[in-house]
Parts: structure tokens; C-alpha cells; sequence
């Protein structure tokens, strides 16, 4: 999968993807992302990418054209799946999002920054608008880092044990039961005997068990009792 992403402060992007699950993912050929820096498609000398929004008020939009050259340009190499762009007034991110993206090629995920960018970007050219939550954060790199990582994840190979990612919490709708290693006895204590007992289909029941009880404690809405 190749995942490209626009964005005006770059050096935010560095670090997230060279990492753990994300280096394997790059390393095994499974995952690119490049990272544009929208500066280079700066209009002028001073290679400006924002204005003054119309009609007044505080904080600078994200002009059209740097975003639309370097957009088209990018098509001009690869057809893109979906053209992301990360706002708070997206739609919500979840699990079953990050599965469908995950069978995708192409992607590219736009990172606004300031009051956003100007709404016939969105028009023209996004055809997925992404929140990660209710709250404002000053641009949508940490974002695009989260949705590329549970992507990333997702691609088959990535993750040695390949079925690893079908036990996430929000799998099949519920959270992840809990988990132990050694010592079996930590400050008295101790791991549940049934995952000591080497009894492969009583500790799926379990974990189930588990799992139902946990998401009814913690997340009843994704039973639908919320
Ligand atoms: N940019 C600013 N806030 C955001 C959010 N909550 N999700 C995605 N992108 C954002």
C-alpha cells in the first residue's frame, strides 16, 4: 500500500512511521508513505500557502492553489482509492474504517492546519473527511499518524502472528479481554488458572467471556445499550 500525505509542517511526520510495526511494514515493502511538504507548492518568494479568510474573522485559511498543483501532481503518478482530508467536523474514526482502508492501494491524507483549508478543496478533490474525536487538536498530522499506524497493522503481513489483529479491541465490536506474562504470581497476584491449564477452546471461552464483560462494563454502546 502507498500512502501519501500533504502537509505543511512535515518534521511532525518524521517520526511516527519509523517505528516498531510501522518500520516492519516499510521494511517488508508492505507500506510507503511519503510525506509532501505543501511549502513547496508555495505561492511567490515567500512560497505562501494560507491567506485571510473572506468575510473576516481570526485565524488563516489554507489556499486553494499549493494544494490543488501539488494534489494534481501527485495523480499524475498514481489513482488514488481516497483523497482523506483530516478535520475535526469529519466523520468519526473507528475500527470498521480503518478496515476498509486497509484493502485499499492508493491512498492520500491531507493534513489541514490554521482554520482549515478552503472549503472547494474539499469540494474538488476529498472524497473522506476524518475526525479522530471530539476535540480540536492545532493541525491533522498526529491524525493522519493514527490513521496510517491502524492501517498499517491491518495489511496482511505485517503483524507476525497474522491473526493477531482480529483479537483488537473493536474487532467484532468489543474490547480486548485482558492479557498476562510471567511471572504466574506478581505481588500476590496471581494469572487465572485457565490460561494456565493448556486448554485451547476453554481459554477462547474465556477471553470471550471476558471480552463481553469488559465491553459491557466499559463501552455498552457497542453492544447498541448505550
Ligand atoms: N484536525 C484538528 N482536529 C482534528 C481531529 N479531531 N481529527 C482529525 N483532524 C483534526
Amino acid at each position: 500500500m502507498r500512502i501519501d500525505i500533504i502537509t505543511a509542517v512535515p518534521s511532525l511526520l518524521e517520526s511516527p512511521f519509523g517505528h516498531s510495526i510501522m518500520k516492519r511494514a516499510k521494511d517488508k515493502g508492505l507500506l510507503e508513505v511519503n510525506i509532501h511538504d505543501l511549502r513547496t507548492w508555495g505561492i511567490g518568494r515567500h512560497k505562501q500557502i494560507d491567506d485571510y479568510q473572506f468575510g473576516g474573522g481570526a485565524g488563516m485559511v489554507m489556499m486553494c492553489e499549493p494544494l490543488a498543483n501539488c494534489i494534481e501532481s501527485l495523480q499524475k503518478e498514481v489513482t488514488y482509492d481516497e483523497i482523506i482530508f483530516m478535520t475535526p467536523d469529519g466523520h468519526r474514526y473507528d475500527q470498521k474504517t480503518a478496515n476498509r482502508l486497509s484493502l485499499y492501494q492508493n491512498l492520500l491524507i491531507i493534513c489541514g492546519h490554521y482554520k482549515g483549508i478552503d472549503e472547494r478543496i474539499r469540494e474538488k478533490y476529498v472524497t473522506l473527511e476524518i475526525s479522530i474525536g471530539d476535540y480540536v487538536l492545532s493541525g491533522g498530522e498526529l491524525g493522519a499518524a493514527v490513521v496510517v499506524d491502524s492501517i498499517g497493522r491491518l495489511i496482511p503481513g505485517v503483524l507476525n502472528d497474522e491473526t493477531s489483529a482480529l483479537f483488537d479491541s473493536f474487532q467484532d465490536d468489543l474490547l480486548a479481554p485482558p492479557v498476562y506474562t510471567r511471572p504466574a504470581e506478581f505481588d500476590g497476584m496471581k494469572v487465572p488458572d485457565i490460561l494456565l491449564s493448556g486448554h485451547a477452546k476453554k481459554i477462547d471461552d474465556w477471553r470471550y467471556e471476558q471480552s463481553l464483560k469488559r465491553t459491557e462494563e466499559r463501552r455498552p454502546d457497542l453492544l447498541g445499550e448505550g
